[in-house]
């Protein structure tokens, strides 16, 4: 583990009680946790620039009644089967389902896979959450 090293920070005062209220909702101990989780929160979005591998879950909620768009959704899974680890279905109630995947490849190929998702007509609801093994992260 590396040395810990301290620095003081200039900020307008509206923004740190704006800060303040943030780290409160987000269920922060303190600053120095909360500047800890957005250097972090940066430096994966950096690292999903650069990597040449990622890790990430993306999550989709839609109507299985709608056979085409079910199809559709299924015909991109299958075209990129090779940055999907696993995915889970969950049968939210009657009409709705969530589909959670867990993705890894090439930046840009689950960047891509997401949106195409995303992009199918009928999808209620989608996400990417980008993640990193978090290596080369302290
Ligand atoms: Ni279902």
């Amino acid at each position: 583990m590396s040395p810990i090293a301290r620095f003081g920070v200039s900020l307008d005062k509206e923004l740190l009680l704006k800060f303040d209220k943030l780290i409160k909702a987000k269920s922060y101990t303190n600053r120095s946790e909360a500047f800890r989780g957005l250097i972090r929160q940066e430096l994966v979005k950096k690292e999903w620039k650069d990597a040449d591998e990622v890790i990430g879950a993306a999550t989709l909620i839609y109507d299985h009644h709608k056979r085409e768009l079910v199809n559709k959704l299924l015909d991109i899974q299958h075209k990129f089967g090779s940055c999907i680890i696993s995915s889970q279905h969950i049968h939210m109630d009657h009409d709705n389902c969530l589909e959670i995947l867990a993705l890894k490849g090439s930046p840009e190929k689950v960047q891509h896979l997401s949106d195409s998702l995303k992009a199918v007509k009928g999808v209620k609801h989608s996400t990417l959450s980008m993640s990193t093994t978090g290596q080369g992260i302290v």
